[in-house]
């Protein structure tokens, strides 16, 4: 499935992208393959949510003409949480979902956007309060709130432009999906800098023997925000070898 992943590479990455509590993906108890019908993949996952056991169903359709069939397999789970992940272009009607997000792949010898060579980049594993207070600088200047990276899991990479730290990413490197995303400051935005951080996060995920790199985002709104919208067409701009679309059923 999404072209570099087996089914086992998709459950280890999705287990460690359950740290990230989002709509589709929590804590993970028990994570198991129902079937594989037709290019449809259905999956059964036990999430842990405040010490209780949620049950969710995941259908993934890789491709467009699979959608329907994905569709019919999932409305057979009505008392479950139903998500269903399908191409991003699927002219799917929004009135039976509740929440809806993007998961785009890349391979990590994609080509990308030309990146601001002026940028340069500091690698950090670890880091100390006074980074800290930077990265929160960064995120408060980008998308309003500050979410800390985590030092088992993340390598962060910290953009400086003439010495001003002003972009930032949390690289995963236990499933190389880039976490909370790319973040520029403001006033910064359109310089090709998130475009160098993924061109770095690309080189790091090389460099470790991945082979893709990953970034999703939880819309704030069912039609999606202007904050969703740029997101979205920063990261397409960008040419992800797979764009997926992720919606919770109601
Ligand atoms: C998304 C974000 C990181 C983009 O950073 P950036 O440095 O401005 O992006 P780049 O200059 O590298 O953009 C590369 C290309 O992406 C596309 N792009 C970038 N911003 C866009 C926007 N607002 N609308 C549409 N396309 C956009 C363009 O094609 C652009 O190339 P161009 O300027 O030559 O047309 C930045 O807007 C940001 O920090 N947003 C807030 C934080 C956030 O929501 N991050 C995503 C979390 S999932």
């Amino acid at each position: 499935m999404f072209k570099n992943m087996t089914i086992g590479n998709f459950v280890s990455w999705y287990i460690e992208l359950g740290k990230l509590m989002i709509f589709w993906a929590k804590r993970v108890k028990d994570i198991w393959l129902v079937d594989e019908i037709d290019g449809v993949f259905t999956i059964g996952v036990d999430w842990l949510i405040r010490r209780r056991i949620r049950k969710a169903v995941i259908a993934i359709a890789e491709e467009a003409d699979k959608v329907e069939k994905a569709l019919t397999i999932i409305h057979e789970y009505e008392d479950l949480t139903r998500i269903l992940i399908i191409p991003e272009d699927y002219p799917l009607g929004l009135d039976t979902v509740d929440a809806r997000g993007i998961l785009y792949l890349w391979d990590v010898n994609s080509k990308i956007l030309k990146p601001n060579i002026d940028v340069r980049i500091e690698i950090l594993k670890s880091w100390n309060n006074r980074y800290i207070k930077v990265f929160e600088g960064i995120h408060r200047k980008s998308w309003g709130f500050f979410i800390p990276p985590r030092p088992d899991d993340h390598v962060v990479l910290l953009g400086y432009l003439n010495d001003e730290p002003v972009a930032l990413a949390y690289l995963n490197v236990n499933n190389f999906n880039i976490d909370y995303g790319i973040h520029v400051v403001r006033q910064y935005w359109r310089k090709r800098i998130g475009t160098r951080l993924l061109s770095e996060a690309l080189r790091i995920a090389r460099g470790k023997g991945s082979k893709y790199l990953s970034v999703v985002r939880v819309f704030r709104s069912l039609k999606g925000t202007a904050g969703d919208r740029r997101a979205v067409g920063f990261y397409r701009a960008n040419n992800p070898s797979v764009k997926m679309a992720v919606y919770r059923l109601e």
